[in-house]
C-alpha cells in the first residue's frame, strides 16, 4: 500500500475518532520504514517569503500573565517563523506560572502538544512531571516553554517528530528572550541537548554541558537530559540519577528542602 494512501486512512481513522489502531509486526516494520525515509527530513511546507519585513516584538499588559498572553498573540502570526516555510502552522506557547522561580525549557512542539496546544504533554512531559513531584513541585509552580514554538514539519508528518535546526529556533528565541525578562526566573533548566544548543549557541552533548552553571541572560541555567531521554534508558539508575543530581542542585541554589530520602533517590542499593 503506497505510504499516502496508509496515512490518508489513518487520518480518516482519526476524524471518526479512532485513538489507537492494532498492527502487528509486518506492518510495524512497514510503518517504520517510511518513518526512516521521511522523519529526518525537514520539509519545506510553503515557499519561503524573501521579502518579510522585520517584525518587533512588543510587552504589553500589566500583569506578568496579561504579557505572557501578549507574546504568544504575536508568535502565532511571527513572520520570521512563517517565512521559513519548515515550521508547522500550529503554535504552542508555554504553560504554567508567569511568576516561577524556576523555569524548564525544550526544544519544541511535538506531535501531542500541538494537538492540545501546550507543551510537554506527551509521554516526555509525563517523565517530566514526575520529576517535578519528587523534587516537591507540580506543574503550575514552573514556568515550561520551548525554544522552538512550533512542530517542525517533515515529510508526510503523522506522529513523528523531528528535532529544530539551529535556523528554526533562533526564529523563536527572541520570545524566549522577552519571557524570561517577564518572569525573571532565579533559575532557568535546558532540556537536553538541542534546546542548550539554541540557548547557549554550544553543539556540545549534555554530558559536557551538565555538571556546571551556564548563563543566559544573567540568570543561572543548568543542562540536563531530555526527559524522553530517560524514557528510552531500558535499564540501570546510572542516567536517571545524572538528572536527579541535577535537579539536587536546582533545589540547593533555589533553597528548597530536601529531605534524606530525596538525596538517595535513584542510588544503587548497598
Ligand atoms: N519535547 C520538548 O522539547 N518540548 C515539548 O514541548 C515536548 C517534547
Amino acid at each position: 500500500m503506497p505510504q499516502a494512501t496508509v496515512i490518508d486512512y489513518l487520518k480518516q481513522l482519526e476524524g471518526q475518532g479512532v485513538t489507537h489502531v492494532e498492527v502487528d509486526d509486518q506492518a510495524r516494520e512497514i510503518l517504520r520504514e517510511f518513518y526512516r525515509r521521511g522523519a529526518a527530513t525537514p520539509v519545506q511546507t510553503k515557499l519561503p517569503e524573501t521579502s518579510t519585513p522585520p517584525a518587533e516584538i512588543s510587552i504589553t499588559g500589566q500583569t506578568p500573565t496579561e504579557q505572557i498572553a501578549s507574546l504568544a498573540k504575536q508568535c502565532e502570526h511571527w513572520p520570521a517563523a512563517k517565512a521559513l516555510g519548515t515550521l508547522r502552522e500550529t503554535m504552542v506557547f508555554s504553560t504554567g506560572s508567569p511568576e516561577a522561580d524556576i523555569m524548564l525549557i525544550g526544544e519544541a512542539p511535538g506531535y501531542q502538544e500541538e494537538r492540545q496546544g501546550l507543551p510537554f504533554v506527551g509521554p516526555a512531559g509525563q517523565k517530566l512531571d514526575a520529576i517535578l513531584k519528587a523534587m516537591g513541585l507540580s506543574r503550575p509552580e514552573v514556568y515550561l516553554s520551548n525554544v522552538c514554538k512550533f512542530r517542525p514539519a517533515v515529510k508526510n508528518q503523522t506522529t513523528g517528530n523531528r528535532k529544530p535546526s539551529p535556523e528554526e529556533m533562533a526564529t523563536t528565541l527572541p520570545f524566549l528572550r522577552a519571557e524570561i525578562d517577564i518572569i525573571k526566573p532565579k533559575v532557568i533548566i535546558a532540556l537536553g541537548a538541542t534546546a542548550a544548543e539554541g540557548l547557549l549557541n554550544s553543539n556540545q552533548p549534555v554530558s559536557k554541558l551538565r555538571g556546571e552553571w551556564h548563563q543566559f541572560q544573567g540568570i543561572p541555567l543548568r543542562v540536563t537530559y531530555h526527559p524522553s531521554y530517560l524514557l528510552h534508558q531500558k535499564e540501570g539508575l546510572g542516567e536517571k540519577r545524572k538528572v536527579w543530581e541535577d535537579m539536587l542542585t536546582v533545589m540547593e541554589k533555589m533553597k528548597l528542602l530536601i529531605s534524606e530520602k530525596q538525596r538517595e533517590y535513584f542510588l544503587p542499593k548497598s
